[in-house]
Order: C-alpha cells, then sequence, then structure tokens
C-alpha cells in the first residue's frame, strides 16, 4: 500500500508539472500535429454508424450494472443498452454471468420482467429451462415431439463478463482482452476511492437529439467550460491548466485546476495547494483519497462510452448509447458514501448536476443539425481538444481503418502522446 501511494505522489508530481507547463506554453507544444478537419459524416452516414455497431461496439467492454444489483444467489437483471436482450445473473456458485435472454426455442425473452431472482432460467413461453450457471439447456417441454433436438446444441450464448470497482463489466468479444489490462493505469488511479464500497445515491438520464459522439465529445474538453455553464455552485476551473492524458486503449485523463479566485474561496494558496477538504457541499468526504481529487477536477473517459468526473465526496458516472444516428441514451449514476444523513444533500447535488448536463445538451441537437448541413464539412480540432481526436482515432483503429471509407477516417496521430500503460 506504501508503495502505490508514493507511486501516485510521483503522478501527481508529474500532473502538477504538467498544470504548471500548460499555463505557461504560449501554443501547443512544437511536434504537436495539424489535425484535418474530423469529417462531420462521421456523425451522420448510415455506413459509419453500421461500421460501428458491427465492430466497435461488438468488441468494448460495458458497465452494464452494480454488484449490489445482484444481491442473492439467482439474482437478476436484463440489460438492453447495446441493442441487443441479454442477461445479467447470480449463479449458485456466486458467480455472475451474462447470458443472451433469447430463448433458443422461438426467440421469446427468457424472462420478462427487469428484475428478479430465478432458480432456473425457465422460459416463460414453452418454459425450455436453461442453467444460470453455463446457460446449458437442461429441460425442453415435450423433448419427444422434437426429431433431432440436440440439446447440447441449443446452450445460451454466454458474454464476457467481468467485475471491477464494485460495477459489473461485459464484452460482446469473446477474444477481448481481460477488462484490468484494458483499463491498465486507471485502476490503480482510482483505487483510492474503494468504489466498490460505494452506493448509488440516484440517477437521471437524458435522451439527446444527436450522434453518441457528439455526446461524448461534450465531455472530452474544458474549452468550452466558462462559456455554458453558468449554474455556478461549482468551483470554477482554469481550462488554461488543464492537464490532458491520453492513455492505452483510448481512454483518457483530464485534470483541471481550479481558477485564481475559486482557490482563494476555498482556502488554497494557489490552484497547485492540494488539501484534503474533510467535507463538501454538505458530503463527507471519501477518505482514502489524495488531496490531489479535492483540489482539482479529476476526471476519465473510459473507451468507448464511459464519463467520469471524480469528485472526493462522491461522483456521477455516465453512460452513453446510441439508440440510432440521431439519438443517444445517457445514462447517469450517482456514487457516494454510505451514509443516509446526507439523502437530502444528495438530491440537492444531482439536481445542480442535471443542470450542468442541461447546458451541455442544449447545444447537441443543433450540432447535429449543422453536422448534415452541406455548409459544415468538419470540425477543426485545437490542442486542447485532443482527446476527442484520440477518441474518433481510437474508434477508427478498432472498427479497422481499412474498413472505413476514405473520406470519413481520422488521421492516427497521436500514438506518440499516449502514456505507457
Ligand atoms: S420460446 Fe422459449 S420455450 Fe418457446
Ligand atoms: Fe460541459
Amino acid at each position: 500500500m506504501e508503495k502505490e501511494l508514493g507511486s501516485f505522489d510521483h503522478l501527481v508530481e508529474r500532473l502538477r508539472d504538467e498544470m504548471r507547463y500548460e499555463f505557461s506554453r504560449t501554443g501547443p507544444p512544437n511536434d504537436f500535429p495539424a489535425f484535418h478537419d474530423v469529417p462531420s459524416k462521421r456523425y451522420t452516414s448510415s455506413e459509419f454508424y453500421d461500421l460501428e455497431q458491427e465492430y466497435l461496439w461488438n468488441k468494448v467492454w460495458i458497465v452494464a450494472g452494480r454488484v449490489e444489483d445482484l444481491p442473492d444467489k439467482g439474482s437478476y437483471f436484463l440489460f438492453d443498452d447495446l441493442g441487443l436482450p441479454l442477461l445479467l445473473v447470480r449463479g449458485q456458485d456466486q458467480i455472475i454471468r451474462c447470458f443472451s435472454n433469447t430463448c433458443r426455442h422461438r426467440g421469446a425473452p427468457i424472462v420478462r420482467e427487469p428484475i428478479g431472482k430465478v432458480k432456473r432460467l425457465r422460459c416463460q413461453y414453452h418454459a425450455w429451462t436453461y442453467s444460470t450457471e453455463d446457460g446449458q439447456l437442461l429441460s425442453v417441454t415435450d423433448e419427444r415431439d422434437f426429431v433431432g433436438l440436440c440439446k447440447e446444441d441449443r446452450a445460451l450464448p454466454e458474454i464476457q463478463c467481468e467485475v471491477w470497482g464494485g460495477w459489473i463489466w461485459i464484452n460482446l468479444d469473446p477474444d477481448a482482452q481481460p477488462l484490468v489490462k484494458f483499463l491498465g493505469s486507471v485502476t490503480n488511479e482510482l483505487e483510492q476511492f474503494k468504489a466498490e464500497n460505494l452506493r448509488l445515491k440516484g440517477t437521471d438520464h437524458r435522451i439527446i437529439n444527436c450522434n453518441w459522439k457528439a455526446a461524448v465529445d461534450a465531455f472530452l474538453e474544458v474549452y468550452h467550460l466558462k462559456f455554458i455553464h453558468k449554474s455556478g455552485n461549482l468551483p470554477e476551473l482554469d481550462n488554461a491548466g488543464a492537464a490532458l492524458g491520453l492513455l492505452p486503449n483510448g481512454n483518457s485523463r483530464m485534470v483541471s485546476p481550479f481558477s485564481k479566485s475559486s482557490a482563494t474561496t476555498m482556502g488554497m494558496k494557489s490552484w497547485e495547494d492540494f488539501k484534503i477538504f474533510p467535507s463538501g457541499g454538505g458530503l463527507e468526504a471519501i477518505p482514502t483519497v489524495h488531496p490531489v481529487f479535492h483540489g482539482t477536477r479529476y476526471s476519465f473517459t473510459i473507451f468507448p462510452n464511459l464519463v467520469i468526473p471524480l469528485s472526493a465526496t462522491g461522483f456521477p458516472i455516465l453512460l452513453f448509447f446510441p439508440i440510432d444516428i440521431n439519438h443517444t441514451h445517457l445514462r447517469i449514476f450517482h456514487y457516494g458514501l454510505e451514509n443516509e444523513n446526507e439523502d437530502q444533500e444528495w438530491e440537492k447535488r444531482i439536481a445542480a448536476f442535471g443542470k450542468i448536463i442541461d447546458e451541455d445538451v442544449e447545444n447537441l441537437a443543433p450540432i447535429q443539425k449543422s453536422m448534415a448541413s452541406s455548409l459544415y464539412p468538419g470540425m477543426p480540432l485545437n490542442y486542447q481538444e485532443r482527446r476527442i481526436w484520440y477518441m474518433h482515432e481510437t474508434i477508427d483503429k478498432t472498427i479497422g481503418i481499412e474498413r472505413i471509407p476514405e473520406d470519413h477516417r481520422i488521421e492516427q496521430l497521436l500514438a506518440s502522446y499516449v502514456e505507457p500503460s
């Protein structure tokens, strides 16, 4: 533990240096590449959308729920945000697994209630029954009437499923790299939040009239912060000092210092005087987190659809799911310490965060319209917006660059800026 904290201190020193550098620079670093415009058709073409459906969403780790949503043997919940019906279930052996919720007989949903508890997975239509431990088809009603049916061939497909931080993650790709390897150093940095001990404080969601990438783009930079976010009530950040880290596998980090006036109001000598505030906004701070999480806004984007804006007193996670080319479902889950006395404060916090989200969302439907306009062929990105470029680069790499029509592609430019894992 000592050693881990030591290495995190080391990272904090590096981040502090990076923020100092960001404040002092007069332009991007000398060798920083020029970006071509990101083609707007990436947000509007059905060809690109279909490629994403086939080669992106089938290959990535996605948060499907929380361990505490499956408290007992046989507890299950349904998950269909990836566009196909899935079921997460805790087996009699306590292991959490993910199966297709499509019966191998006539394709009915095996279970229809979104959450529940079962001993076996018994299809509600004609009662074919499957095991919750391996998806094997255990029994077929009137089996004598099926000619040549082999039960061994009709198990429920099992989807890769792992647990980290109390979240249940799934991946439709049977050959996906292990979750912890994919998350890399993110796990070391998030570790201190002991996320597995945090509890859900409330949820929120939005249906946004834009392509999912336009929605995620809005959370990858702080260049826009002081212009559209007026709801106040949060410390002001200084985007000029933000340290952006590109991490392996399309993940990224953004650490934004407080503005001078916010730092002063909070009793910090300067933006870099990180210290622990035992509580904030009426909420007790998580005792194990480093002062840097108190004295900055530190956030991660986990490729492709998860944004985690951390805070020492608890935090939301934002999940973006495509509904179709022009519509995105944003799901928000807030997590904090288990403390019933704070329910009212959480209510206020969640409402305040919802207002910020509304400010972001307000732009997105018109942006989507612009993406379809013949007068707007593409978007020029700056150095501060490089996390957006990196996400798009990783989308292309995941799909397979050669599969993408040339006029939709993003040049692969940022590999040398990615931090080693
Ligand atoms: S569809 Fe499931 S048993 Fe017939
Ligand atoms: Fe924003």
